[in-house]
This record gives structure tokens, sequence and C-alpha cells, in this order.
């Protein structure tokens, strides 16, 4: 895939804008959008977003699936797709096609979500545009963060759920006791590893999480999509695409000690779109034909085919 973008806003001052964001939010609880999208409080089934306890007819469904994904995502199997993955010499496809080809799927590991994707992602840009609108950057990382979730199409491969979605976390060190479910990583093959369960592992303290392999699923895949076509799109905007899912990290504050002092600049606009990821998942919908006009303009600043 390439992305290239016509002078790419370069993140500047987020702190600042930030406690903007903050304050806007704390005063009037509710964020108010085009077309009167309000920041809801509850999910798509009427519960607090990520609880993963709470009874729902999804609740038995996602333990299974983090029951696989915990057994199956071993260092030999990510390094294997890493390879497999990063030739992107299979498909070419435009933003926009991408959109609508996830709109096949629901994403199984999400307690919260039951929209088509196209929804999701429109949603998490329109609420970043409200808030960002001279953040093209921004934005666009919005539309296309969940864009490798086509790993789930027969044309990239139709990978089980387990391989594409769910939160993430590194390999080739100890599992750190956050991750959902932890307890099902008994059953994966690097648990006995001696070389991977230390706290450290095959890895060194402050090397940067871009030297670390992440469970593999959309956003390692985007990611590696995005880099090898050498996209102009600032480091903040790779950062948020690769570890939006590592909730272990960003939600808990685990794995930590790999990051190195640019991972702690990028962590802080993690947080920031983790807010307009995780909270545009509701009811209400976006009328996709009224803001697809301002998408294809934005994507016109951008090259794009997605290759599997
Ligand atoms: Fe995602
Ligand atoms: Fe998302």
């Amino acid at each position: 895939m390439t992305i290239l973008i016509e002078q790419p806003q370069v993140p500047t001052g987020i702190d600042h804008q930030v406690d903007d964001i903050h304050k806007k939010i704390d005063t009037s609880n509710e964020l108010v959008l085009d077309g009167g999208f309000l920041m809801p409080e509850s999910n798509a089934f009427g519960q607090t977003f990520r609880d993963y306890d709470a009874e729902s007819e999804r609740k038995d469904s996602v333990e299974e699936f983090y029951r696989m994904q915990h057994i199956n995502q071993s260092y030999d199997f990510v390094k294997t797709m890493r390879e497999k993955y990063g030739k992107l010499d299979r498909v070419e496809m435009s933003i926009w096609e991408c959109c609508e080809l996830l709109n096949e799927f629901v994403d199984e590991s999400d307690p919260d979500l039951d929209e088509p994707q196209i929804e999701h992602l429109l949603q998490t840009a329109e609420a970043i545009r409200r808030d960002y609108p001279d953040e093209d950057w921004l934005q666009l990382t919005g539309l296309i963060h969940d864009l490798g979730k086509v790993l789930l199409h027969e044309k990239f491969g139709g990978l089980p759920q387990w391989a594409v979605v769910g939160d993430t976390f590194p390999v080739g060190c100890a599992f750190d006791e956050s991750n959902i479910h932890f307890k099902y990583f008994k059953d994966n093959e690097d648990y006995n590893n001696s070389a991977y369960t230390s706290k450290n592992g095959i890895y060194t303290e402050g090397c940067g999480l871009n030297n670390v392999m992440m469970s593999w699923g959309h956003d390692d895949y985007m990611y590696l999509v995005a880099k090898e076509n050498k996209t102009t799109l600032p480091s903040a905007a790779l950062f948020i695409i690769r570890y939006h899912s590592f909730y272990p990290l960003h939600r808990c504050g685990a794995y930590k000690h790999f990051m190195n002092e640019e991972d702690h600049e990028n962590l802080k606009w993690l947080h920031e779109f983790n807010k307009y990821d995780l909270y545009s998942k509701s009811k209400v919908r976006v009328d996709v034909e009224k803001v697809k006009p301002y998408y294809l303009s934005l994507i016109k600043k951008v090259g794009i085919s997605p290759q599997s």
C-alpha cells in the first residue's frame, strides 16, 4: 500500500491540545458532532465499554475468541505471518473499496460493537474531525486504522478472527497478567519456553516498541503495509495504527519498559485517539453517503493500494 499525504501535519503541542479536549469533554460530558453525534455512555448492548464480565449475548463468544487467540499467537506464528504478509504481493484496492469490503465482517472479539465496520471507521474519523479539523493525518488515521481487518477476507487469506482482531500483546517475552483472559496463555507453546518467560525475554529494556514483535492481527498488518510503502504519515499515526489494540499498554501501563523516548511522545496521541476509537462504538449511526464526499476528497491526497 502507498499512503502519501500532501504536506502531512506533523503533531505539535499535543499536551496543550489534549488538555483542551479534556476540558471540553469534562465540562459538557458529551461530544456533540456535526449531525448531532453524541459521545455515548453505553455500548451497542447498553453496557459500559469493554466490560468483559457483563452478561450479554456476546460474552461467551468473546471469551472463546481469547482462548483461541492466546493459545495460537506464539512467537513462531507471528514471525511466519510477518514474513508472509510483509511481501505485500497480491491485492491492490483503494481505501474506500477497502472500507466497503470490511462491511461484511463483525469483529467477534469486541464486546461493544455489532455495527458494520465502515460505520465504526467513519464514526471514529468524524469524531476526530470535529475536534481536530486541521489535523488531516489524524482524521485519516481514524479512517484507516482498522483496514487491516481485510485479513478476514478470502482475498487476503481469510484468516480466522483470532489472527486478525482482539487486544494485542508482545510475543518473545513473558505474558503480562493485565492481558484479558490471561489464564489461556498457559496453553501457548511459548508459556514454558525459557527464552520467552522473563520480563524482557529476547528484548532489552528501552529497545523501542518498533523492535518488539506484537501478536499478529490487523494492527501490525496495516502498520507493515504503511511502512513498507514508505508512507509519509507521521510516526504518531504509525504508532496509533500498530498499537491501538495494545490495551495492556495504553490502558494498564504494562510493557512500558520496552518504550523509548519517541514511544512516550506517541503514546500521548494514542491515548487521545483511543477515546474516539472506543466511544464511537454506539448505536449512533453515521450517514455514509453524506460524509462520503469529504472522505473521498481526503483520500484524494492519498495514494493507496493495500496488498497481501
Ligand atoms: Fe482496531
Ligand atoms: Fe477501531
